[in-house]
């Protein structure tokens, strides 16, 4: 049977199509028991089925298959489970019958603590530790729970039977249809699912509390959680059943299930997962405490539920063909979750915010280590790897780059077709083109394969040549400099000052031309009043380099006030991004930054200040004797951010003013802004005194723990001493984030080595080891040190999955020196495995750049004087 080992995909003899599944988790000794009854279509002539099973015993002689056509019962010669591959082959001792069979068996497997297959969840009721049995099965886990045909284009139906504790409740895709009671055990049993995919099934069993709406077609919505968490379910399931709603409009299909089940869990390693029914979260996800949680919590609950349910339709109803087809799910999920909280919530900007998500894809596509949004899958190990920024923010950004470009009707009645066509079914990446070639009649396939089949983007750079032109030339954007062939049909659009006129060109090739007299008038190139800005609302995915004279009067219109938010963020984003491909000195995007000291509004603030925090590294490194200028010029820079918020939530405010808040107030940490950290301390102090301090509100909470651990040194604990007490002390997962978040900040790298430490005790659930893990600059070789010395143990204790990828970026990529990006070579030569070798060399990439850019740094002679003359300007 060796013809059946090393290979990435299932033999294709047999085709499942309904499965009886039985499953008895044991929650003390944290093993299951099941059996699984396929109906089976053998398709072509065969001696052997081979099918995923991982970490599964079979029991010996359970195994059977029964022949509809012939009435035979065969058993196999032997069953051999090769765990290299996750398969179980099973020879018979004669050719299979073809057409319909049942095959049976039975099996015995562990509820792991891995956070994927079938799993064992940990959380507390009145002091004592419970445990709940959890599945998560995307995107190669199902077979760790049942044997089956682990790939999505297996749809089947499903029949779920669970016998559990009686005491307790037990959830899976569909409804119960029965339940049977014999003394401490349970029987229960579950209506047949449509066709679906394997990864897609879902179970989950434990003591939990609910509240429950239903939206006006009758579906059942409930989000569950533990038991004493019930209320802080209710603003979720608003979401929840606004959005159903909101999506059945949209895709002109109702939601098909007769219940949705929407469940935050303890440990869980991803955000969310939307299991067909059965959608399950952790619990920052999910839950929202009215007294405690920030206005950043409430908008990702609903940024996730708005997810998992656009998942609903687009996922499940609707299912990839295979993983190379990933982003259709989740770019797509990514874009019409926006679509839906903008809808609901208006004044949360959410597409401007997005501008956040879109510079996350044009960072990681700027490497070359980056991938296709059409990835190659040969193993399923690789398949963790691509739920990244390409898949989901750049598969987000090119459909709202084409959204933009086909108009929202025509998009919108193309995606109602694609999904009709292809419901219960599946989909190709070229199957959603022709769907919206259809229905556009533009040529869509020729613009999106280049977007979708080729790595990076474009940058485009503009000049104002004579007659009145506009001169573009495109090349592909390389943090490393590195040059390439590649070309993209880029979308052009473009605005003009006070003229208010917008113009669109397809650049089809690599250099072109506009004549923009007509909307300018003759004078353009004399007039330097006159500003011309490309890509206008940042829809194209691509970024813009314009020449000197361009750049300054942009500059101007900035400071008027002249630009809209998304075009004053794409010019600050673009010049940043160009100044760390060495394009561009630092000294031109410091002067651009000062151009910004009047901002107002939230996403090109929040963007202004990660870009400040990034420079003031670089500089650390760079030129460590500018360090204390460049400090005062960013804290002078967020002034009048941080005198228009203050500390204190001001009546009937903004969601956006009340998250803006705590982000200006960590910058102005970061820059060590003195009265800052003492009016931090002081409110901290009140905090620890009285939880229920009016001085210490959610929305600034975890600003002030950062503010906090900026004064904490070894000589001085309280801070950090205060923080884990917190940490220990609360019940709300959010709260133990932002400390988590915050710990590491701390520039003492003795604490920093504490805290690492402290990140793998049993204290932290697994899943947030390395969450939002920012190390403080002087911390980062300590951490890499001592991310060395104790790889066995993170290798052991998180597993090989998205867990220690978060941890290797965060560790490796905030590096800045070629001697630190050597060692980190070194010790990856031999400890790489195919589920980390794209984030050890992204990151690794990542570490030169900063390297590069440091020596580029020291090497401008202007930077002091630039950089000492902008610290004595106030804004
Ligand atoms: N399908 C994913 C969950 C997932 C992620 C499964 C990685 C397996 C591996 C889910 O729809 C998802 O995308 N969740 C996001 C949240 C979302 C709002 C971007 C997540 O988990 O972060
Ligand atoms: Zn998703």
């Amino acid at each position: 049977m060796a013809e059946f080992k090393g290979q990435p995909r299932l033999p294709e003899f047999a085709v499942p199509k309904h499965y009886e599944i039985r499953l008895k988790p044991d929650l003390s000794s944290f093993r299951f028991a099941g059996s699984v009854a396929v109906d089976l279509d053998i398709v072509s002539s065969t001696k052997a089925i081979v099918l995923n099973a991982a970490e599964l015993s079979i029991t010996s002689g359970s195994v059977s298959f029964s022949s509809k056509a012939t009435s035979e019962v065969m058993k196999p010669v032997t069953a051999e489970a090769v765990e290299a591959d996750e398969i179980l082959i099973l020879e018979f001792p004669e050719t299979i019958p073809l057409g319909i069979g049942v095959l049976k068996l039975e099996f015995e497997g562990i509820l792991n603590d891995k956070l994927k297959g079938f799993y064992r969840s940990a959380y507390t009721i009145n002091g004592e530790t419970k445990h709940m049995a959890v599945t998560q099965f995307e995107p190669v886990d199902a077979r760790r729970c049942f044997p089956c045909w682990d790939e999505p284009a297996l749809k089947a139906t499903f029949k779920i039977t669970l016998d559990v504790p009686s005491q307790l409740v037990a959830l899976s895709n569909m409804p119960v249809t029965k339940e049977e009671v014999d003394g401490s055990v349970k029987t229960v049993f579950y209506q047949e699912t449509p066709l679906m995919s394997t990864y897609l099934v879902a179970v989950v069993v434990g003591m939990l509390d609910y509240v429950e709406d239903h939206t006006s077609d009758g579906v059942k919505v409930r989000v569950y959680s533990q038991v004493g968490k019930a209320d802080q379910a209710k603003f979720a399931l608003d979401v929840a059943v606004k959005t159903l709603e909101f999506y059945k409009s949209y895709f002109s299909i109702p939601y098909l299930l007769p219940k949705l089940d929407l469940i935050a869990i303890p440990d869980f390693a991803a955000g969310a997962m939307e299991n067909y029914g059965l959608v399950t979260f952790r619990e920052t996800a999910l839950l929202f405490d009215e007294q405690r949680s920030a206005a950043a919590n409430k908008q990702r609950v609903a940024e996730v539920v708005a997810h998992e349910l656009a998942h609903q339709w687009f996922g499940d109803l609707v299912t990839m063909k295979w993983w190379t087809h990933l982003w259709l799910n989740e770019g797509f999920a990514t874009w019409m979750s926006h679509l839906a909280n903008d809808n609901l919530f208006p004044e949360w900007k959410v597409w401007t915010q997005f501008l956040g998500e879109f510079s996350d894809a044009l960072r990681l596509d700027s490497l070359e280590e980056s991938h296709p949004i059409e990835v190659e899958i040969n193993h399923a190990s690789q398949i963790d790897e691509i739920f990244d920024a390409i898949s989901y923010q750049k598969g987000a950004s090119v459909i709202r780059m084409l959204h933009n470009y086909l108009g929202a009707e025509p998009f919108q009645r193309s995606i109602a077709s694609y999904v009709r066509k292809y419901a219960h079914s599946n989909a190709k990446t070229e199957d959603l083109w022709t769907a919206l070639e259809e229905g556009s009649g533009k040529p869509v396939s020729k613009l999106m394969n280049l977007w979708t089949k080729q790595k990076g983007y474009p940058i485009v750079a503009v000049s104002l040549v004579e007659d009145q032109k506009l001169k573009f030339e495109q090349s592909q954007f390389l943090l490393n400099g590195a040059a390439s062939d590649s070309q993209w049909i880029v979308p052009i659009s473009s605005c003009y000052g006070s003229y208010g006129e917008h113009k669109s060109l397809l650049l089809e090739s690599k250099s072109g031309t506009l004549d923009i007299k007509e909307f300018v008038g003759s004078n353009v190139v004399e007039d330097s009043s006159v500003w011309i800005k490309l890509n206008v609302a940042q829809t194209g995915f691509y970024r813009v380099k314009y020449d000197n004279d361009l750049t300054a009067r942009l500059r101007t219109a900035i400071e008027k006030k002249y630009l809209n938010d998304m075009d004053r963020y794409g010019i600050l984003d673009d010049a940043f991004a160009l100044c760390m491909a060495r394009q561009q000195p630092l000294t031109s995007l410091l002067t651009l930054l000062s151009s910004y000291g009047q901002e107002l509004e939230y996403i090109v603030l929040t963007n202004l200040s990660n870009i400040c925090r990034t420079v003031q590294r670089i500089a650390a490194d760079a030129t460590p004797e500018l360090l204390n200028s460049v400090n005062q010029f960013f804290i002078n820079l967020s002034m009048n951010s941080a005198k228009r918020l203050g500390w204190d939530p001001k009546q009937g405010e903004s969601h956006l003013d009340s998250m803006l808040r705590g982000d200006i107030l960590t910058t102005l940490s970061l820059f060590g802004h003195g009265p800052t950290l003492t009016e931090a301390n002081k409110r901290f102090q009140a905090y620890l005194d009285d939880r229920n301090t009016p001085l210490l509100p959610p929305d600034i909470r975890q600003a002030t723990y950062v503010a906090v651990m900026q004064t904490v040194s070894t000589k001085n604990t309280w801070g950090y001493e205060s923080l884990l007490r917190v940490y220990r002390e609360t019940d709300l997962s959010q709260e133990k984030t932002r400390v988590l978040g915050a710990l590491a900040s701390c520039p003492d790298p003795d604490i920093v080595l504490q805290v690492l430490n402290f990140l793998l005790t049993p204290e932290v659930r697994k899943q947030d080891a390395a969450l939002g893990l920012a190390v403080s600059k002087e911390g980062r070789e300590t951490a890499w040190k001592w991310f060395k010395a104790n790889w066995e143990n993170i290798w052991q204790t998180l597993g090989s999955g998205s867990l220690i990828n978060r941890f290797i970026k965060a560790i490796v990529s905030p590096l800045a020196s070629s001697e630190m990006v050597k060692e980190v070579e070194n010790f990856f030569q031999n400890r790489t495995t195919a589920s980390t070798s794209r984030t050890v060399k992204q990151s690794i990439e990542k570490a030169r750049i900063n390297a590069m850019w440091v020596e580029s740094i020291r090497k401008e002679t202007k930077l002091a004087e630039v950089v000492k003359e902008l610290a004595n300007r106030t804004y």
